[in-house]
């Protein structure tokens, strides 16, 4: 017999990182990992790790021999600006890579005759703002509100959130008999901040990168403009989102897709927080006009009344208790200590 086990890819990444913490504290199913890069020491003790290529059909025939997988953590992905260099690649990972796991968990629902939960973070990149005027005039978008991305990144993962409902509503809709379907569920996040790991290759980056400089004593050039104003979210409230989602019982879900957030702020307003807690800090501002526009297409902030009202989504971390509790006071350990 196959042991269950919980995949996860692009585990090495920074949700990954988190992910693993929370759910080896918590699971008793095996939890597989695959990425490109290797884990940290710390987590690949936790897990059994496969280093390799999402898009190698190889690497997961011969997962699947050994696993019946039941939930996917599908994390792996090209994010927003690294996607606009290289926007085939991005495509690949992004659109490529995901169907071949959606084929995947879609014929282990068929073998387990029970459907695989294949949970997949989406980001505000899904939507498109054509100007500020409209920015200003909807400040807390729906899900199903200006989906109009601008960016391949953005286009990749919303195309991947209809397949995955195709996948978990109307898969073989003309066959005589209806097959176990996988059971898809997506969360639309805001930027990710974490205490812990540094992003790259996102567009929401400049939050993050705004403290981990301050912390370090180093110079940061900000490039966007001030009056710049997006979501973001406290990365222990992005990995309870993606745990609670996924244990919510499926009847009391409403949608395939929900917007989660905690709070938005400007640009000026994250860098006012950074200075008040690293006296020191040097930021200034050098906006870089494309990656700028990119910014502006976000939404100001998200309506998530339909995550909250289905399965009791409210984050942990306001604005206060993620700088005050969860940011400040571990990213200065972390730099203290190197
Ligand atoms: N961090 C954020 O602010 C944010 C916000 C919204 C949504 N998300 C989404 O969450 C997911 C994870 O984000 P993250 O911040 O951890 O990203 P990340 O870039 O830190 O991690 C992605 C990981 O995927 C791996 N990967 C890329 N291509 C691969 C391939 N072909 N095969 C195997 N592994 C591959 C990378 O090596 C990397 O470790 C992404 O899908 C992203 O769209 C992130």
């Amino acid at each position: 017999m196959r042991k269950k086990g919980i995949l996860i890819t692009g585990a090495a990444g920074e949700i990954g990182d988190a992910l693993i913490k929370s759910l080896a504290a918590r699971d008793t199913h095996d939890l597989i990992t695959m990425d490109l890069r290797p884990l940290t020491p710390e987590n690949a003790r936790l897990v059994t790790h496969i280093q390799g290529d999402l898009l190698d059909q190889a690497l997961l025939s011969r997962m699947v021999s050994e696993y019946e997988i039941t939930i996917i953590y599908h994390l792996a992905a090209l994010l927003s600006t690294r996607a606009e260099f290289s926007p085939e690649a991005a495509h690949k990972v992004n659109v490529e890579g995901t169907m071949g796991l959606l084929k995947l968990a879609s014929e282990q629902s068929q073998w387990r005759g029970d459907p695989v939960l294949f949970i997949f973070p989406r980001s505000i990149a899904a939507y498109g703002m054509p100007d500020l005027e409209t920015k200003e005039n909807f400040p807390h978008v729906r899900e199903w509100e200006w989906n109009y991305p601008v960016t391949m990144y953005g286009c990749n993962k919303l195309y991947c959130e209809l397949l995955g409902t195709y996948f978990s509503d109307h898969f073989r809709q003309l066959a005589a008999e209806r097959p176990v379907m996988l059971d898809f569920r997506s969360v639309r996040f805001p930027g990710l901040v974490s205490a812990y790991t540094v992003p790259s290759g996102g567009t929401s980056d400049y939050g993050p990168e705004m403290l981990h400089a301050a912390a370090q004593g180093v110079p940061y050039a900000c490039f966007v403009r001030p009056d710049t104003v997006i979501p973001f979210m406290a990365m222990p409230d992005a990995v309870s989102a993606l745990l609670k989602l996924a244990s919510a019982p499926a009847g009391k879900l409403s949608r395939r897709v929900y917007n989660v957030t905690s709070f938005s702020l400007t640009a000026a307003e994250f860098q006012e927080r950074v200075c008040r807690a690293f006296p020191g800090a040097q930021i200034s501002f050098a906006p870089d006009l494309k990656r700028q526009g990119i910014v502006d297409s976000w939404p100001a902030g998200l309506n998530d009344h339909d995550a909250r009202r289905d399965w009791d989504w409210s984050p942990e971390y306001d604005i206060d208790r993620s700088f005050d509790e969860y940011l400040v006071p571990n990213i200065r350990k972390r730099y203290q200590t190197k």
